[in-house]
């Protein structure tokens, strides 16, 4: 077990997809089996972009369903939802006294922001809400409350853990050793999953498939991935199919390398290749799906969960704020 304090966000704005499993959920799940983390449901970074409650709500049991049912260690994971820690808004209002407003101004998001509007012939500004511009303090406020050591992010967030990291500078240049500097960790950046279209899997391009879906729409989905024309008697290249490449992240070594030699020689159909796939797929995620359906029907059992986790959560949230409080109010 890990000394480090890990800390991780994910935001509840869509169905977690095969992509985000494999790319990120996975991987938390196994790195809060040696370390301390907090692993929170970022619902109020989702404001700026879903203005409708229940779709939040609904998104915030999602995530927490599905860590709970892929067997996140809750003893060393805390998992709570990021709007029940009231210390949050008070550390973000302290934090924007610090923050200089350029830094904002270099934020990626917001950049992209106003790249859009400018080739589309708009104000800069059209459509940005405060929420999207002052998003990254809200992020370092979440990263510094928890004294979080290191902030494992995929790679388009990564920006935002430095920038959580010069926040804390600039701080402690003002007013002293308060708050612990954060590093983010990159994910492995080997494992993108192509979607049906064989683009990366992603819900802008809906090309994605929903990790519970149904077993029926989950074949379904499977039987619809795009291929080219080649007949079974044709070989075909394992390492450029969308079919091969999801497979290998739910089979054992021995299967992987059954099913490349299979492919890579002539006999095996495409159809035949994406039955193989449906039944792999399934059988990992059926039981996990099970207690995922069962937790979905039990949303009083997810909001125990959280609230222990939040009790928990704001023990370390209210020692961060005090210390700011102090060090900058005296
Ligand atoms: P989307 O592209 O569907 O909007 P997000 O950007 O919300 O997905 O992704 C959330 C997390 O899931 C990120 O950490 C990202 O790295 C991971 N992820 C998303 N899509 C994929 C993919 N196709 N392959 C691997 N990881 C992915
Ligand atoms: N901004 C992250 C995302 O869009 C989610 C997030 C919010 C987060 N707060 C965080 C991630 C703190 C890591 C640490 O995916």
């Amino acid at each position: 077990m890990s000394d480090k304090i890990v800390l991780t966000g994910i935001k509840p704005t869509g169905t977690p997809h095969l992509g985000n499993y494999v790319g990120a959920l996975k991987p938390l799940i196994e790195m809060a089996q040696s370390n301390k983390t907090f692993m929170f449901i970022a619902d109020l970074h989702a404001l700026n972009i879903i203005h409708d409650p229940k779709l939040i709500k609904q998104h915030t049991y999602e995530i927490a369903a599905i860590l709970i049912a892929l067997g996140l260690d809750l003893n060393n994971a805390v998992l709570f939802r990021q709007s029940d820690i009231a210390e949050i808004y008070q550390l973000n209002t302290m934090l924007m006294n610090v923050t200089p407003k350029g830094l904002m101004n270099r934020a990626h998001s917001y950049k992209a922001a106003v790249d859009r509007n400018t080739a589309a012939g708009l104000d800069a500004d059209a459509g940005v809400n405060m929420g999207l511009y002052t998003y990254p303090i809200l992020m370092a406020a979440d990263i510094l409350l928890y004294n979080s050591d290191t902030v494992p992010v995929g790679a388009d967030q990564k920006q935002h853990v430095e920038f959580a990291r010069d926040i804390a500078g600039y701080f402690n240049h003002i007013y002293g050793n308060i708050l612990k500097l954060p590093e983010p960790v990159i994910g492995r950046e080997t494992g993108l999953i192509p979607g049906l279209d064989g683009r990366k899997m992603s819900k802008s391009y809906d090309n994605v498939i929903p990790l519970f879906a149904p077993e029926k729409e989950l074949k379904k989905k499977i039987m619809r991935i795009i291929t080219d024309s080649k007949t079974p008697d044709e070989p075909k290249d394992p390492d450029t199919s969308t079919i091969f490449q999801l497979y290998k992240h739910f089979a054992t070594e021995s299967e992987i390398a059954e099913f490349r030699a299979a492919f890579a020689a002539p006999g095996m159909g495409y159809g035949t290749a994406k039955t193989i796939l449906f039944e792999k797929i399934n059988s990992v995620l059926t039981p996990v799906r099970t207690e995922y359906e069962r937790l979905m029907a039990n949303p009083a059992e997810i909001e125990a969960i959280l609230n222990d986790g939040a009790n928990r959560a704001r023990v370390v949230a209210s020692e961060t704020l005090d210390r700011v409080k102090r060090a900058m109010l005296g």
